[in-house]
């Protein structure tokens, strides 16, 4: 197939982590993405698939120059922040680039005839809400966000479920837990700035690239007293996508589906996964818990099976963190990254 024949696919915030490993995915079965990405916070480098389009998602002329110049048809949404403490301190930022960035998205796709969309929502619009510690969380749970990142991705599935109904959309909100582990080829991986997330700090600490690694709280409510997450494998994430990309949906269908793996691990069981894979253990002590953080956030992934047909297949913690260290250990990429070596390569913003 060549590139004028495939089906081409808009990926906003390609760039990213979860995106890039998503283009890739699309290029494997026959797809073109086109990577749409501002760069404040996405890496030049991660776009290996398909093509590249530089540019930002409240920019709604060449949002629409990039549709028309590809034959986009179909839309998956990634572009956004994502720090849940800095959402904390700048609300108004976080309203303006993940709310009114998906309004002109929207109306973009709406004015150019695209009908199609998987947008990446999160765990996060749940919040705690009134389950008990150890539930699950089905897609009907109360939706409480605990911080102003939260509500954004709530506004933005209400807003794209009402675009759904008025104007005939069919869209998928994939509501991801943690996603985790990287590629197994090493050349794209997690790499945010600065690094707040679990498995990437226990391992720069296990590796020696970075401090030792702080346990938030071990007196909640969970078997060890430290907070259970369910981590993903992001290649499983990524099918997800295409998944949700494939399934039939009719005209104003709007389907929201937990990506998960329905079974929780606790901080101390990361930090002992991590400990294996590299062969010594991760230096690190117990301080006191992070604001927001929900002792618990677990999955019911029945509906992406049922609505999806997808199930996760590699989201081990040992797969997870193995293929996590591969990209870590790539001098070029992860710890490269991270210590600040590839500064004057890799443009690094947000
Ligand atoms: N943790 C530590 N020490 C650290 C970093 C994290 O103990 O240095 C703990 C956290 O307290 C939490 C767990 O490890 O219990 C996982 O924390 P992460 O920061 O890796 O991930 P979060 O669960 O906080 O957040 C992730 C995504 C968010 C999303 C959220 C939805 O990164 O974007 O899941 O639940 F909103």
């Amino acid at each position: 197939m060549d590139r004028g024949t495939k089906p081409a696919v808009l990926v906003t915030g390609g760039a990213g982590y979860i995106g890039a490993h998503t283009a890739k995915a699309l290029h494997e079965l026959g797809y073109l993405p086109v990577v749409y990405d501002s760069l404040s916070s996405g890496f030049r480098e991660a776009v290996r698939w398909g093509v590249f389009v530089h540019g930002d998602i409240r920019d709604h002329e060449a949002l629409g120059e990039a549709i028309d110049a590809h034959n986009v048809k179909a839309v998956i949404h990634f572009a956004g922040l994502i720090e849940v403490g800095r959402s904390v301190v700048k609300p108004d930022l976080f309203w303006d680039v993940n709310v009114a960035g998906t309004t002109s998205l929207l109306s973009t796709m709406r004015d150019k005839g695209v009908e199609r969309l998987v947008f990446s929502s999160s765990a996060a619009v749940y919040g705690q809400g009134g389950r008990g510690p150890l539930e699950t969380i089905r897609e009907d749970a109360e939706k409480a966000p605990a911080s102003p990142y939260g509500d954004t991705k709530l506004a933005c599935e209400w807003m794209i479920e009402a675009q759904c109904r008025a104007y005939g959309l069919s869209a998928v909100a994939l509501r991801y837990f943690n996603a985790a582990g990287a590629d197994p080829s090493g050349l794209i991986g997690e790499a945010h700035e600065p690094e707040t997330h679990l498995i990437p700090l226990a391992m720069a600490a296990a590796l020696g690239d970075g401090k030792p690694l702080t346990v938030f709280g071990d007196d909640f409510d969970t078997p060890d007293g430290t907070c259970l997450r369910d981590y993903i494998h992001v290649n499983d994430l990524a099918e997800a996508h295409v998944a949700a990309l494939k399934v039939e949906l009719s005209a104003g269908q709007y389907e929201a589906v937990n990506v998960g793996t329905g079974k929780g691990a606790s901080v101390i069981e990361v930090v002992e996964a991590v400990g294996r894979a590299v062969g010594r253990p991760v230096p690190h002590s117990v301080g006191a818990r992070r604001a927001g953080d929900p002792p618990s956030l677990v999955a019911d992934p029945s509906r992406a099976r049922s609505v999806l047909g997808w199930t996760a297949t590699r989201s081990s913690l040992d797969q997870i963190v193995t293929d996590a260290l591969r990209w870590e250990r790539n001098p070029r990429y992860g710890a490269g990254v991270r210590s600040g070596r590839l500064q004057s390569t890799l443009t690094v913003g947000g």
